[in-house]
């Protein structure tokens, strides 16, 4: 943690604000980052890629291709992380991969458990996860190519969000929600012991929703907010917000991809304590009903929200846990209109998206997906309970970068614009 009296110089880079500025002479790093071409890996190598000169080598390593052209200082591998542990030290060898900075954030996220939750295949999240990040160690250990430091990167569910209201606002401190298997504890524990072993130091970040464009991303949920306004308005509906007063007047943090990038590029560069937990936030408190009246605009379209809905008018589920995360009260419940999920199934709404794509030369011609792309979204658009991480840490040691998640998903829109996920409207 920073002393009392420190200063710090900090820069504005369009709509992100109190970035940190780094010395001239940290100069010549290299990076792996894993994960490269989902939603946080894309945004970790755009950050890393704005000073080649700090970034002078950065491996992308996932097993897809690239879905855009890297700068000459990023070099693609191709590699299965689900390969045995000597499969990849031998394409680490091969391709004489090592590096001082390791990103990781490849993840695989399994289908649901039968009418359960986006996330509700708990133990298999663990499996699957679990190995991801356990092969490419042990590959880095047998490839002699262990790095200076490895950031991985957890996120909000770590509080136990997902499963209900748990103690707020979400504190790094907070203790571990065990009433369900987790796969960020099970990496956490994975990566110290690694860590110890090989004499490696290790950060890890709690992002929340990451908001970003990329053509496809486990959870993605400025995606499916800009389908449902470019169908609506091909429809000539207005946009309707699903749920009820409470979900749209509660608080989330949100993180943008670029802001979660830039923290992340700090952590590894700064100096804390190896084994630290920092959560990673915009820092703009985001509602629905301060968000939606914009989203509107922006899209040029009518919209409605709760405020003339009665009971009646409600679906509900609870979720399946009481007492929830925070250790007392009845579960989380959710009471909706629609969700997005069943708006998107309908035929009427896959059939204006085949057409608006074919029209625009778009390179999603279907709503692929469904229920992990629209049931994210859901996740967030009808979750009543506060998502709101603390700051105050991060700060503390000297990260003081914020950005509007409002204005950072209005960005985004314009980017999936820009690599022909939807149309300009
Ligand atoms: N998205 C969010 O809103 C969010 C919010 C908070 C925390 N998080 C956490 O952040 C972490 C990263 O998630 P993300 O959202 O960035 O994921 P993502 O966008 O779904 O990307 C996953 C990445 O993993 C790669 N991958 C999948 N299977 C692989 C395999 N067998 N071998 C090698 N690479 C593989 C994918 O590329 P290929 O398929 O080409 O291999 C892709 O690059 C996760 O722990 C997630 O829980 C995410």
């Amino acid at each position: 943690m920073s002393t009392q009296n420190s200063q710090y110089l900090v820069h504005s880079n369009g709509i992100y604000h109190g970035l940190p500025v780094f010395p001239d002479m940290l100069q010549g790093l290299t990076a792996i980052v894993t994960g490269a071409n989902g939603i946080s890996g894309t945004y970790m190598i755009r950050a890393l890629c704005e000073n080649p000169k700090r970034w002078t080598k950065i491996y992308a390593l996932s097993r897809r291709e690239p879905w855009h052209q890297y700068p000459p200082q990023v070099e693609h591998v191709s590699m299965d992380l689900l390969q045995s542990p000597s499969a990849i030290a031998q394409q680490l060898l091969e391709k004489k991969i090592k590096a001082d900075h390791v990103f990781f954030f490849a993840y695989i996220q399994p289908s649901p458990v039968a009418g359960g939750t986006i996330w509700s295949a708990a133990d298999e999240m663990v499996r699957v996860n679990k190995s991801l990040l356990g092969n490419f160690l042990q590959g880095l250990a047998g490839a002699a190519a262990i790095p200076q430091r490895i950031s991985l990167q957890l996120g909000s569910k770590y509080y136990g969000l997902h499963l209900g209201p748990a103690a707020v606002p979400q504190e790094e401190s907070a203790p571990r929600v065990g009433i369900e298997a987790n796969f960020y504890y099970e990496q956490e524990e994975l990566l110290g012991d690694f860590c110890n072993k090989y004499s490696c130091q290790f950060v890890t970040t709690r992002p929340s929703y990451l908001l970003g464009a990329v053509p496809d991303a486990a959870m993605n949920l400025v995606y499916p907010l800009m389908v449902y306004a470019v169908v609506q308005k091909h429809l000539g509906k207005p946009l309707i917000f699903p749920g009820d007063l409470a979900c749209w007047e509660n608080v989330f943090s949100f993180s943008s991809s670029m802001m979660n990038a830039y923290f992340t590029e700090w952590l590894a560069l700064t100096d804390v304590e190896s084994g630290d937990s920092f959560n990673s936030i915009d820092g703009s408190p985001f509602t629905w009903s301060m968000f939606w009246p914009k989203y509107a605009a922006y899209f040029k379209m009518p919209w409605e929200g709760p405020e003339h809905c009665t009971d009646e008018d409600y679906m509900e589920m609870s979720l399946p846990y009481a007492p929830p995360p925070r250790g007392w009260g009845p579960p989380g419940k959710r009471r909706f209109r629609y969700t997005m999920v069943a708006w998107a199934q309908r035929s009427v709404v896959q059939t204006a998206w085949r057409e608006i794509a074919a029209e625009h030369g778009l390179r999603n011609p279907n709503l692929s997906e469904i229920n992990r792309t629209f049931g994210f979204a859901d996740a967030a658009v009808l979750t009543a309970w506060p998502c709101v991480s603390t700051n105050t840490k991060i700060r503390e040691n000297g990260f003081f970068g914020s950005v509007d998640s409002t204005q950072s998903i209005l960005k985004i829109f314009d980017e999936y614009v820009e690599i022909k996920m939807a149309p300009k409207v």
